[in-house]
C-alpha cells in the first residue's frame, strides 16, 4: 500500500501527466481539494473509488483517511494542484506518513507558473534580459515569510518574478517593486489559468492594480514581473547561431 502523491496540474483536466492519471486509474480511494481539482479528473478514478473532498478537512482528519486505506492494504491517491513542489503542503503529509510507516511517492504536475506563462504566450527568460524566474507569495496566516526572503531583496535582482497567494495585495506588491523596476515594467497577473473561466490583465506596473481590482480578482491568480514579459527587442540566444561551437551534437540543451 502506498500514498501516491500527484500534482494534478494548474485546473485543466488534460493537464495532468500520464503518469498521474494511471496512478489515479489503480487507486481504491482518492482525496483531492474540491476547489481546486476539476471534477472531470475523477472520471480516472475506477467507478467505485472512494473520493474524499479534503477542502473542509483537518491535517488530522486527512492522516486518518490514508491510516484507513494503509489498515485495508488499499492505494491512495493524494491530488494536489499545479505541482507538489512548491506551495503544496506536501512536506508535513508526508512527514506524518513516514513516521506511521505508510510508504508514499510523488508525481510531478504542471505548476501554475508554466501555465500562466504558456497563457501569455511568452518564455520568462529571455536572452539579456532575464535568466532567472522567481517563484515566490506573499505571507499568509497559514504561511509567514523566512526573515531572508524579502519581496525587494528578490526585486533587486531584476529577474522574472512569479508571485503567487498574492493578488489581494497586489498594490502593494506594486509599491515595493517600483523603486526596482520603474514604472513602465510590464506585468501581468493571471487567473484560473487553463480553467474555462481563465482572465489575463496586462500592463504596467504603473497602472496594473486599478485593472485588477476593478474585475475584482481575488483568488487563483499569479502575479508575473519583469521585462521579459514584454520583450521589444533582445538578442536571439548563440544556442542555434551558425558559428556556435555544438560540442556535444544533439545534446545542445547541456
Ligand atoms: C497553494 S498555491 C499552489 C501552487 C501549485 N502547487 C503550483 O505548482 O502552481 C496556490 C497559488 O498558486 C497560484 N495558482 C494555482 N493555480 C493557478 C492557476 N490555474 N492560475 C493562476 N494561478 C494559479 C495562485 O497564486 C494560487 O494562489
Amino acid at each position: 500500500m502506498t500514498v501516491h502523491f500527484i500534482g494534478a496540474g494548474p485546473g485543466a483536466a488534460d493537464l495532468l501527466t500520464l503518469r498521474g492519471r494511471d496512478i489515479l486509474a489503480r487507486c481504491p480511494v482518492c482525496l483531492y481539494a474540491g476547489s481546486i481539482i476539476p471534477r472531470e479528473m475523477l472520471t480516472h478514478c475506477p467507478p467505485d473509488a472512494r473520493l474524499v473532498d479534503t477542502a473542509p478537512m483537518t491535517l488530522d482528519e486527512i492522516e486518518a483517511e490514508c491510516v484507513t486505506a494503509h489498515a485495508a492494504g488499499q492505494d491512495v491517491a493524494r491530488l494536489h494542484s499545479g505541482d507538489l513542489s512548491i506551495y503544496s503542503a506536501i512536506a508535513e503529509q508526508k512527514r506524518r506518513l513516514e513516521a506511521r510507516g505508510i510508504p508514499v511517492s510523488l508525481t510531478p504536475g504542471v505548476p501554475a507558473f508554466a501555465a500562466a506563462a504558456a497563457l501569455l504566450g511568452r518564455e520568462l527568460t529571455v536572452p539579456a534580459l532575464a535568466q532567472s524566474v522567481v517563484l515566490t507569495r506573499m505571507p499568509g496566516r497559514a504561511s509567514p515569510m523566512p526573515e531572508g526572503e524579502k519581496l525587494a531583496s528578490f526585486a533587486a535582482t531584476g529577474a522574472t518574478l512569479a508571485i503567487h497567494l498574492a493578488v489581494p495585495q497586489l498594490a502593494r506588491i506594486v509599491e515595493e517593486l517600483l523603486p526596482f523596476y520603474g514604472a513602465d515594467c510590464p506585468v501581468a497577473v493571471v487567473v484560473r489559468a487553463s480553467w474555462p473561466d481563465e482572465q489575463v490583465f496586462r500592463g504596467r506596473l504603473a497602472d496594473i492594480a486599478p485593472q485588477v481590482a476593478a474585475a475584482g480578482v481575488e483568488r487563483t491568480a499569479l502575479i508575473l514581473v519583469g521585462p521579459a514579459l514584454a520583450p521589444e527587442d533582445f538578442r536571439e540566444s548563440a544556442l542555434y547561431a551558425p558559428d556556435y561551437q555544438r560540442r556535444f551534437k544533439g545534446r545542445e540543451g547541456l
